[in-house]
């Protein structure tokens, strides 16, 4: 029978066995998935791993700090952050097209990882996050963006890799077993589903530092509320997003024309299927009146009562 100790005796002894002395790197993102195979492989064979986080500042509030401090200080890995905001943004100026959007975000990610990747010298194995259902659906939107990239083909041929996929036969709720066997922290554990390119997929129209701020803060207060309301299990996935839609307001004897910020919360099993989460009033109205009150340049708060389907999760 499964136990999360004897997968992780018999993932650990195998890893070891297949590594020998080669040197192996690992794509962190800080999603559940990657950070659960990275911290395997770490135990398996220590510093002959490298990570390398790619920062693109699509992220949400405070969590490329997070990633750096748990892997970094806690695990002790060898993680290299780059921060490489400004480049995704540059790239980013002018674009309004959410393919597009997606493909820059995928293609200048790989393009910053292979230059550090190449910084390191001789690399024989690649560590992904691959789970049970991605081996199903490869090939889907949900892959990571380095998989699928890796998948087509597109590395430099000088950077082969042989693949490590440590949880390729877990199902999402046993990855989360091993992670916490593993001793990663709970709330990266239990961690949302998170597109790879973040919030750039979350501000409709083009991306500019100022909408990426507006994302940010709205969706660390409502964060923050669904928590302290107790609300944080339940719900699947809750975030806020900007339509790019400005409006006329009032604040004191002011007209203002500011931003909209959208509430998007549902429930689901599997992200095929969603419903709009049923949240309190009384905690709609907390969160509605911090994101006015402590967020500039926001004027007016909706929230999203649509399904999917017809809806998607994601609103992009
Ligand atoms: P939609 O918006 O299509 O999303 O209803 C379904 C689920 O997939 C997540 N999602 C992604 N996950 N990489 C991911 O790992 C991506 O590029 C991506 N895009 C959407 C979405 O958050 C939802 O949970």
């Amino acid at each position: 029978t499964w136990t999360t100790g004897s997968f992780i005796e018999e993932a650990v002894a195998h890893i070891k066995k297949t590594v020998g002395d080669k040197k192996v790197i690992c794509a962190l993102s800080g999603g559940v998935d990657s950070s659960v195979a990275a911290v395997l492989v770490h135990k398996a064979i220590g510093n002959q791993l490298t990570c390398i986080f790619v920062d693109h500042g699509l992220m949400r509030k405070d969590e490329g700090d997070q990633v750096e401090s748990v892997f970094r200080k806690q695990f002790d890995m060898d993680l290299i952050r780059i921060n490489a905001q400004d480049r995704f943004l540059d790239k980013l100026a002018g674009v309004t097209d959410p393919e597009k959007k997606r493909k820059i975000i995928g293609e200048e990610f790989i393009r910053v990882f292979e230059e550090e990747a190449k910084k390191l010298g001789k690399i024989d194995f690649l560590v992904q996050g691959t789970i049970y259902p991605d081996v199903i659906e490869s090939g889907t939107k949900t892959a990571a963006v380095i998989k699928s990239h890796h998948n087509v083909g597109g590395l430099p041929e000088d950077m082969e890799f042989k693949l490590i996929e440590p949880l390729r036969q877990l199902f999402k709720d046993e990855v989360r077993l091993v992670g916490i066997g593993l001793g990663i922290p709970e709330d990266l554990v239990w961690r949302q589903p998170f597109p790879g390119p973040g919030l750039g997929i979350r501000v409709l129209g083009e991306i500019t530092g100022e909408k990426l701020h507006i994302v940010r803060e709205s969706d660390a207060i409502l964060r923050e509320e669904i928590k302290n309301a107790n609300l944080h299990r339940s719900i699947w996935q809750y975030f806020t997003m900007l339509p790019n839609i400005r409006s006329v307001g009032v604040m004191g004897d002011e007209r203002t024309y500011s931003h909209t910020v959208a509430i998007r919360a549902v429930t689901s099993n599997d992200a095929m299927t969603a419903d709009w989460a049923r949240i309190p009033y009384e905690v709609l109205e907390k969160i509605s009146s911090r994101i006015v009150n402590e967020v500039e340049h926001v004027n007016r708060v909706v929230y999203d009562i649509t399904s999917k389907p017809p809806a998607t999760i994601e609103w992009e």
